[in-house]
């Protein structure tokens, strides 16, 4: 079986390839969210990997989206949920990210703040914080307002596939640091 490998290093001021730039970004295992909002017509949704946690406190997340897509106006000083999908929902990311305009047949329910999935893994409810430039994105960062969590499974997306993340056994000790409270050179 052969593998795609580069080992290139960009020349400093060259520009680096798309392709190769999609490709690395590809190994970056991430989770999978889909960001519901109050659309002119009603709920709607897009799938979004390019997420994080930002800030405790104030309690912030950022999604990152694009300008081409029709959700990046739309969302625009609008509050958001980032809802966090498990492996049996991959066909709603897969319908979120597929650009059609019927979302009806969606687990809809409503939240706080609007419109929001049923059925999660775990949600944020978010109020408009700022919005950032960046590049052929925006960085919309909400203030987190409500959440909500339960035990599972999570979805995964790595290599431009989405796989399922399994929840670690309960055996298993979780890591003696907190990434928020130590410096990242923390052993
Ligand atoms: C796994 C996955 C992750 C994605 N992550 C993002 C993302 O972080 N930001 C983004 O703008 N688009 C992302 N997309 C693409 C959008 O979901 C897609 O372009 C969508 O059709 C846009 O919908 P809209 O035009 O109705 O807003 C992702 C797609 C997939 C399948």
């Amino acid at each position: 079986m052969s593998e795609r490998t580069s080992e290139r290093v960009a020349v400093p001021g060259a520009e680096v390839d798309e392709t190769e730039l999609r490709n690395c970004l590809a190994h970056f295992a991430s989770g999978v969210t889909v960001v519901t909002y109050e659309g002119p017509q009603g709920p709607r949704g897009i799938t979004v990997n390019a997420f994080t946690s930002v800030s405790l406190k104030p309690p912030l997340v950022l999604v990152s989206v694009a300008r081409t897509s029709r959700s990046h106006d739309a969302m625009a000083g609008r509050p958001f949920t980032v809802n966090i999908l498990r492996p049996e929902q991959e066909a709603i990311a897969r319908h979120f990210a597929s650009g059609g305009d019927d979302h009806s047949h969606m687990p809809w329910c409503r939240g706080g703040v609007g419109p929001r999935l049923s059925g999660v893994l775990a949600y944020l409810e978010c109020e408009p914080w700022r919005a950032y430039e960046g590049g052929d994105h925006t960085l919309y960062l909400g203030r987190v307002v409500a959440l909500g969590y339960e035990e599972g499974d999570a979805l995964g997306f790595f290599c431009s596939r989405f796989v399922p993340v399994p929840r670690p056994i309960p055996s298993q000790p979780p890591l003696p640091y907190d990434p928020f409270e130590l410096p990242y050179d923390a052993p």
